[in-house]
């Protein structure tokens, strides 16, 4: 299934899926008709979301909610996402076989928009859906300079639609989120699950270096003001502060000099900054000495920067009772509960003081490897997870 909806993508011989693309929107139907086909009553949302819906019998039914994202980054593996949709898939369809009461309303949904590709804007289906949506968002423009607002506005979708999509914390019974580990743990360990005990809170932000422009052969090493090679250093500093910490990680993702020639002094250097910690107040304190350094590096060097924090999201805890749960399944289908935390972001985190969050994560092979086309799992590690997804959900109250 994740091989057909690979077949989707906007570039040849390789996988990316960004939000609202023609790619995007043919996976949004597959898998509106695969959920239809399971005997779910489904639909795609004003944002794109496709919620697949089994309805309970029982009075005063919650809803349990069971989902990730179909959306990638560029030139991304298949399983990031898609895995977790999949896996509730067919967990939906086997309870649809077995004409399985549950007492409550289970919701399948793909997300649309995880990885703020498209717009820098990460979660805008699962917020929108877990009613944290982020106004302000709307005026995030693409790389072309078309905002999200005007794309939203194209599908006739306006605020007063999005904040009806959102749901009422006390119709929620939970969330869970099946998803690759994209790391190594579980493959270090030969097991293929894992139970994850927490998020990692990340925070994002756009460097701008000004530097001064110059001739390449005429200005003299000292009296440069190079903003690349400023932010050559700042990317260093990161790295080596990060480095620092066990949990603390830091990455500049995107780096450009805009307008560059090969024979011109950078004047201007932009780049991206993504830190993230198992708590915020580690990640915090990183934060604050980068800045320290950005402060010494372009003030000796003659450059100024601007720092434009574009997200910022806290660590948070999956809650002990989903825990436990996912972990008396895993044990009941002989495999050795370990719990690990996550070092990626994932829509649970949306979902986090709204209602109770679960995660089972599953075995990454090819050293764990993602956010790259290596990415891989094996059906049979795909298959013990939709078992214990299935006895997770049949024996939740
Ligand atoms: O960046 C992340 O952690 C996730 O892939 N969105
Ligand atoms: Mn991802
Ligand atoms: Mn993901």
């Amino acid at each position: 299934m994740a091989d057909r909806l690979a077949q989707w993508s906007e570039m040849q011989g390789g996988l990316t899926c960004t939000y609202f693309s023609n790619a995007h929107q043919a996976v949004a139907q597959d898998l509106r008709t695969w959920m239809r086909s399971a005997g779910l009553r489904a639909e795609i949302d004003a944002v794109g979301n496709v919620v697949g819906r089994y309805e309970s019998t029982a009075p005063g039914a919650r809803t349990l909610i069971v989902g990730s994202h179909y959306d990638t980054v560029a030139n991304a593996g298949r399983y990031d996402g898609r895995l977790g949709i999949l896996t509730a898939l067919v967990v939906a369809e086997e309870l649809v076989r077995a004409q399985q009461q549950l007492p409550f309303h289970l919701e399948v949904i793909g997300f649309a928009e995880e990885e703020g590709v498209r717009f820098s804007a990460p979660y805008i289906g699962s917020s929108v859906v877990a009613g944290r949506f982020d106004a302000a968002l709307l005026q995030r423009s693409d790389s072309k300079g078309v905002s999200l607002g005007t794309v939203l506005h194209e599908h006739s979708v306006d605020l007063t639609t999005i904040e009806r999509l959102a749901r009422r914390p006390q119709s929620l019974r939970g969330y869970l989120e099946i998803h690759i580990e994209q790391g190594p743990q579980l493959l270090e360990r030969d097991l293929p699950l894992g139970i994850v005990t927490s998020i990692a809170g990340a925070v994002r932000c756009r460097i701008a270096i000004e530097g001064v422009a110059g001739h390449a052969g005429t200005v003299p090493m000292a009296l440069r003001h190079d903003a690349a090679a400023a932010a050559a250093e700042i990317v260093l500093a990161v790295e080596q502060r990060c480095a620092a910490v066990p949990g603390l990680v830091g990455t500049v993702g995107q780096i450009e000099v805009p307008h560059g020639l090969i024979n011109v002094i950078p004047g201007r250097c932009e780049f991206s900054l993504d830190v993230r910690a198992t708590d915020d107040t580690t990640r915090d304190a990183a934060i604050a000495d980068i800045r320290a350094a950005i402060e010494e590096i372009t003030k000796r060097r003659g450059v100024t920067a601007v720092i434009t924090e574009i997200a910022r999201h806290s660590a948070v805890p999956c809650a002990p009772a989903m825990q436990q749960a996912f972990a008396q399944a895993v044990a009941r289908a002989g495999i050795a509960p370990f719990h690990l935390a996550s070092g990626a972001g994932h829509d649970a985190e949306q979902f986090a003081g709204v209602t109770d969050i679960g995660m089972l994560f599953v075995r990454c092979g090819n050293g764990g490897i993602s956010h790259n086309p290596l990415e891989t799992i094996t059906a049979d590690d795909a298959d013990i997870a939709a078992r214990v997804l299935l006895d997770v959900i049949t024996n939740l109250h």
